[in-house]
């Protein structure tokens, strides 16, 4: 099949968060398995030009009430020479730090405009290069627009008679609500405001709009499938995924093990595997160092790297005179490293316990060489998220023998098997309620289970490292998506 990505974010070019491996790596699997495979993304400020190739010609795009020319860059996605990633280079909408916004404004005021740009241009890549897909394969709110485009725009055109959408939701918490003004920046009928699911509440929502036009609408985990139709979990959309449950499959993300894999990890002082996990002792003595902490074998280290935001249960752990870090610093025999960036208040209090708590050690920013050391580094990853569509880095964890202390809430119930002290079985520890409590008493299960019960950790790392969470799989259940989507948009069969 031909699928056509179109996403904000893609590794190595861009990320905030797992959307980007996700993208790259989904993309980069199904090329491997034979697909022609194409992402389209915007030439961010940090995206050098001069490592691209630039296509002959501008691409006019039809975008607010008017037309933007932006020129396109190209390149393969390293790793994966098959899948060309397209580039749309504009300077006043691209042109700047930041994919969604910066530390000072968090969501860009013409967020709307920008990403209307990203979508409209992804269609008319296609007519550029004379590559009509048979899939749209559109990723969270900013490329929302996408399938509204391809059901109520592309179809009546000829070359995109055959052409699905399939819209993949890797966070509810993120929707994309802008005022009903901002209607004109997207380039499209305002009979869509209402007739593609734009209006909610009196203002624009992006993902409800995907939601509603997609022909075909996936999100990262089974789990997280279920909740999200639920009023809990749904941010307000459960109403409209329930009546569209038949089309919402849940289906895991992968790890891309090009990049994530202990034995060949270029990253790491030394290099493992379940069979010789010598050289993860000297990467825990090399992240103990790295930290200033004492170089202690005995010591379980605890680690958290991740967005310092509400949905990863930051509050529960370091809140003032709420947060369970402080007693579990004090009280157990424990190390604990955070490597995390996001909300203010929450990196202010980070820095102020590690003047307080000498066994805690954290690192505010964004380091991707040093994220590989703490996951080979720890003993333990405690992710004790709020809601977690799918999670990748308790994936990364357990790959590297890092045994997960997860919520059982979305990706994670889906690729965490829960410790059984009576048999050693399982490859984490789970609690269900997200509170301080619940966090501590499940750090200090895993400790005990440390300091007293050697062999089933040793066990459970084994096991947890020989998982398979390859693409292969999730590859081939998008193909049966795409097969669906099809037969449902254009009545196709294949
Ligand atoms: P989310 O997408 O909700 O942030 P995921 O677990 O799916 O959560 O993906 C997070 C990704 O971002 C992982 O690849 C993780 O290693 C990486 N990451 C997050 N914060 C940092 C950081 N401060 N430094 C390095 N990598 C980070
Ligand atoms: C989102 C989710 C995360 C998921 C990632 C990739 O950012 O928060 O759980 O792993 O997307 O799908």
């Amino acid at each position: 099949m031909k699928i056509l990505m179109v996403s904000a974010e893609a590794v190595p070019f861009a990320k905030t968060g797992g959307l980007a491996d996700a993208v790259s790596a989904l993309a980069g699997s199904l090329s491997k398995l034979g697909h022609d495979v194409k992402i389209v993304m915007p030439r961010y400020y940090k995206i050098d030009r001069k490592k691209l190739q630039k296509l002959e010609g501008p691409l006019g795009v039809p975008v607010g009430t008017g037309q933007e020319w932006t020129a396109v860059y190209t390149t393969t996605l390293p790793g994966f020479e098959k899948v060309n990633v397209y580039f749309l280079d504009h300077e006043n909408c691209f042109g700047r730090d930041g994919v969604y916004g910066t530390k000072s404004e968090p969501d860009f005021f013409d967020n709307p405009y920008r990403f209307s740009l990203l979508c409209h241009g992804a269609l008319q890549v296609c007519n550029k290069l004379g590559w009509f897909p048979d899939i749209v394969h559109a990723h969270d709110w900013s490329a929302a627009l996408a399938p509204v485009l391809v059901k109520h725009v592309c179809r009546t055109q000829e070359a995109f008679k055959k052409t699905a959408s399939v819209f993949t939701i890797h966070n509810m918490g993120y929707q994309g609500v802008y005022g009903k003004d901002k209607f004109n920046d997207l380039g499209i009928d305002w009979n869509l405001y209402y007739g593609a699911g734009f209006e909610r509440n009196g203002a624009i929502n992006f993902l409800q709009a995907g939601i509603s036009s997609a022909d075909m609408v996936t999100t990262v985990s089974p789990t997280y499938a279920r909740e999200i139709q639920t009023p809990e979990g749904g941010f307000g959309l459960d109403g409209l995924l329930r009546v569209r449950s038949d089309v919402v499959k849940g289906i895991v993300n992968g790890v891309d093990t090009e990049i994530w894999n202990p034995e060949k990890d270029p990253a790491l002082p030394a290099n493992f595997s379940s069979k010789d996990m010598s050289g993860k002792a000297e990467c825990k003595r090399a992240l103990q160092q790295y930290f200033g902490l004492p170089e202690r074998e005995d010591v379980p280290v605890i680690a958290m790297i991740g967005r310092l935001v509400s949905q990863k249960g930051i509050a529960e752990v370091i809140a003032p005179n709420y947060g369970c870090l402080w007693g579990i610093c004090k009280s157990v025999d424990v190390q604990v490293v955070l490597l995390g960036s996001g909300d203010r208040w929450a990196e202010d209090e980070i820095n102020s316990l590690q003047k307080k708590l000498p066994n805690f050690r954290a690192k505010i920013g964004y380091n991707e060489k040093l994220s590989h050391l703490i996951e080979a580094g720890a003993d333990f990853f405690l992710m004790p998220s709020q809601y977690e569509p799918c999670g990748l880095n308790q994936l990364y964890s357990e790959l590297y023998g890092t045994l997960p202390i997860v919520r059982r809430t979305g990706g994670l119930a889906d690729t965490v098997q829960n410790y059984n002290e009576q048999t050693g079985e399982g490859t984490g520890f789970m609690f269900d309620n997200l509170t301080p409590q619940a966090v501590y008493d499940t750090v200090g299960w895993a400790v005990y289970a440390y300091y007293n019960k050697k062999d089933h950790i040793r066990q459970m790392q084994k096991r947890a490292m020989e998982q398979d969470f390859t693409w292969t799989n999730s590859c081939r259940q998008y193909e049966e998506v795409y097969k669906e989507a099809l037969l449902r948009g254009c009545g196709i069969k294949l």
